[in-house]
Order: C-alpha cells, then sequence, then structure tokens
C-alpha cells in the first residue's frame, strides 16, 4: 500500500492502459481522478472504481486545450486538496498515423503533435502548481517503444514525450517534482486488439520480443507504481522500457 493518503490524477484513464494505472494506483491507497476527453466512459469508471472500494473522481480533460488541462487539474485538486501523482497518459494511437511523414495530412500531424506532445506540456504546467504545494510530487509521462524507432508521426511524437521527460525533469526538480517516463511495448488493450490482427500479433510477439506473450495493461501499471511510489525516490529523468525485450538497446 504505496499510496496511502496520496492523490493521483491519470490523463486518459477512462480505459485501456490508463485505467489499468488508474485500479493499481486505487488498489495501493490513492484517491484516483479520471482526466478524459470521454466524459461517459470516465465516469463509468471513476463509478466502478468506486464500486470496487477506491475513491474516485471522473473530470473532463482535454489534454491538447490548456484551458480544459488547467480546469480539469485545478478541480481535482480542489476535491483532495493536494496532488501527489501526475500520470501523462492521454495519446493518440499510432495506426492512424503511419503514412511518412511528407505524405501524413497537416491536420493529422497538428493534432498527433498537440495531443501527444503538448499534451504532456499542459499536463505538467497544470499540475506542477498542486504538487509544488503538496510538497513536492511525481509527474509519469507515457512514451512508447515507437519512439525508438524513427518512423512515422507516432514514433517523432513519443520521441518527444522521451525529451519532454527529461527537460520538465530538471526544470521541476528544484520544486521536488520528479518526472519519469514509461514506454510501452506491444500492450493488449482494446483499441490493440481491436485494430491489430491477431496474427500480426503473434508475428510480432514470436519475431521481436524476447518474451513471448502479449503485454498487459498491467505490466504497464506496476512501472508506473514503482516510479510513482517512494521506492523511486532516486529515479528522475528516466524512462524505463517495457517491452518484453523488444528492440533491446544498450
Ligand atoms: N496499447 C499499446 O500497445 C501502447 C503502446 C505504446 C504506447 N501506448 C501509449 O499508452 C497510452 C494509452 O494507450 P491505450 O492503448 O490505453 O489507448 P486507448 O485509446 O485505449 O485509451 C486512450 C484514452 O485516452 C483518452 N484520450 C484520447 N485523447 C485525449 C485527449 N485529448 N485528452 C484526454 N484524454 C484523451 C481516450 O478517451 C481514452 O480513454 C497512449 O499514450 C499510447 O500512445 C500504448
Amino acid at each position: 500500500m504505496r499510496f496511502v493518503g496520496k492523490v493521483a490524477l491519470v490523463t486518459g484513464g477512462a480505459r485501456g492502459i490508463g485505467l489499468g494505472i488508474a485500479q493499481r494506483l486505487a488498489s495501493e491507497g490513492a484517491a484516483i481522478t479520471i482526466a478524459d476527453i470521454d466524459v461517459e466512459a470516465g465516469a463509468r469508471a471513476a463509478r466502478n472504481l468506486n464500486d470496487e472500494g477506491a475513491t474516485a473522481i471522473a473530470v473532463a480533460c482535454d489534454v491538447a486545450d490548456p484551458s480544459s488541462t488547467d480546469a480539469a487539474v485545478r478541480k481535482a485538486a480542489a476535491e483532495w486538496g493536494r496532488l501527489d501523482v501526475l500520470v501523462a497518459n492521454a495519446g493518440l494511437h499510432v495506426q492512424g498515423y503511419t503514412k511518412p511523414a511528407c505524405e501524413l495530412p497537416w491536420e493529422d500531424w497538428r493534432r498527433m503533435l498537440d495531443v501527444n506532445v503538448l499534451g504532456v506540456v499542459n499536463s505538467a504546467r497544470a499540475g506542477r502548481g498542486p504538487m509544488a504545494r503538496s510538497g513536492g510530487g511525481v509527474i509519469v509521462t507515457i512514451a512508447s517503444m515507437a519512439a525508438y524507432k524513427g518512423e512515422n508521426a507516432y514514433g517523432v511524437s513519443k520521441l518527444a514525450v522521451n525529451g519532454l521527460t527529461v527537460a520538465l525533469a530538471k526544470e521541476l526538480a528544484a520544486e521536488g517534482i520528479r518526472v519519469c517516463g514509461v514506454a510501452p511495448g506491444l500492450i493488449g488493450s482494446e483499441e490493440i486488439m481491436a485494430r491489430f490482427p491477431a496474427h500480426r500479433r503473434e508475428q510480432y510477439i514470436n519475431h521481436t520480443q524476447l518474451i513471448r506473450r502479449l503485454g498487459k495493461e498491467e505490466d504497464i501499471a506496476n512501472a508506473v507504481a514503482y516510479l510513482a511510489s517512494d521506492e523511486a525516490s532516486f529515479v528522475t529523468a528516466e524512462t524505463l522500457l517495457v517491452t518484453g525485450g523488444a528492440f533491446c538497446r544498450i
């Protein structure tokens, strides 16, 4: 129970990896705010968490919009009186963005960068004040193994997230805020199961990963819980790859 008395906000926490993270932090005692653009799904996720004995609220939030993100974080901080952990998880998926950089429509490039990159900036800007007033905190960004491949708008956006993890860690250290990242590999979230055919998943698992199983939301939640906990109090500016050994590198 590493988060008793702590307050956590998860962007994009209504489903998938974000929901897994919210469930995990709640199971260790954190009060949870689900901040999602899908208001209905966010409310449903918070209701389910409360039914399971957690303490959770949902707030509307479009991380691409600074005023929406500010309002969501302010609402959460007012509800709980503090903010200890902010997980910048909300992000658009690779599938719609695999076209070559020179061919992807301009508005798709814009939306990708607005959500995946500026969404992290907006979240950090909004969370910084309440965290500093709580005596410090932890921001965990969710990047992707795609950051390491040098391909397409999605990969570029996630490489920028890795850069932000370091830049924000340097900027916010003096306020007692650590900033770490998790870069997931192939995780069997609803979205991936729906869009990634079974034969492609199998091929990927057997030919790219060292650990021959599909990644689970809990695998990412475990890594986030470690980085957000006091066990990682000497760790900042680091991104942890959780990929089953895909794309090993030194
Ligand atoms: N699933 C994977 O295999 C995988 C791999 C690597 C990285 N990731 C990253 O993990 C994160 C979560 O992925 P997932 O698979 O759970 O995705 P998902 O699509 O299942 O869930 C994303 C959630 O974010 C919300 N969201 C989308 N845009 C938003 C916005 N502008 N503001 C607030 N909320 C918004 C959605 O409503 C949804 O609830 C993303 O950043 C994704 O890039 C996922």
